[in-house]
């Protein structure tokens, strides 16, 4: 699995930096509101598992999932909810967490929805963010890091389903989804 990294971009130990900076940020803001975090599923569950324990406040958490790029590496713009929320957002401050802000598609119409229900507030907080490929108006509230328009995969983030696994984060090799 190794072998398809070109190099890597942020270590485990990065990672762990930037994800308590990030729980450290969220608890401070969201202290005294009801936070429910929402993950996006499936690439954002690593950084989901890591940022709800390094929150410091009470909070609930919920899933919701969608497609938009089969297993490709472009996105098709086409949204399709594949598992809805089980939670009633109403009385919620939701935060949605994602693992990548990319042409912003997917999110767009995942906070445009999540609006629509009526919660206190909705809010995001990605990884990463790609912002020389952002196509759609979303502004994220809260960014681990800013990545470069290169494909990357690992802890959480796949290439046709694989590398999901990988605990650091890395530039998948061009070769690899050229073939
Ligand atoms: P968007 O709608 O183009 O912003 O697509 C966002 C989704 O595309 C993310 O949640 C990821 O699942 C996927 N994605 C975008 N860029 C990458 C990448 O570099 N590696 C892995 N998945 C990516
Ligand atoms: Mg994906």
């Amino acid at each position: 699995m190794k072998n398809d990294i070109e190099s890597v971009l942020l270590s485990e130990e990065r990672l762990a930096e930037i994800v308590q900076s990030l729980g450290k940020q969220v608890s401070e803001d969201y202290r005294g509101k009801n936070l429910l975090m929402v993950s996006v599923l499936k690439g954002s569950v690593v950084f989901m598992a890591d940022l709800m324990r390094a929150i410091t406040i009470p909070c609930s958490i919920d899933f919701m999932s969608v497609t938009s790029y089969g297993t490709g590496t472009k996105t098709s713009g086409v949204v399709k909810i594949t598992k809805d929320l089980d939670i009633d957002l109403a009385g919620y401050d939701v935060l949605v967490v994602e693992d990548i802000l990319d042409s912003g598609l997917t999110l767009s119409y995942i906070l445009e929805l999540l609006q629509s229900r009526s919660p206190n507030s909705v809010r995001l907080c990605t990884l990463f963010d790609k912002p020389s490929r952002h196509v759609a108006d979303v502004k994220p509230d809260y960014v681990g890091a800013v990545v470069p328009d290169k494909f990357i995969v690992g802890y959480g983030l796949d290439y046709a389903e694989k590398y999901r696994n990988l605990p650091f984060v890395g530039i998948l090799k061009p070769g690899i989804y050229a073939n």
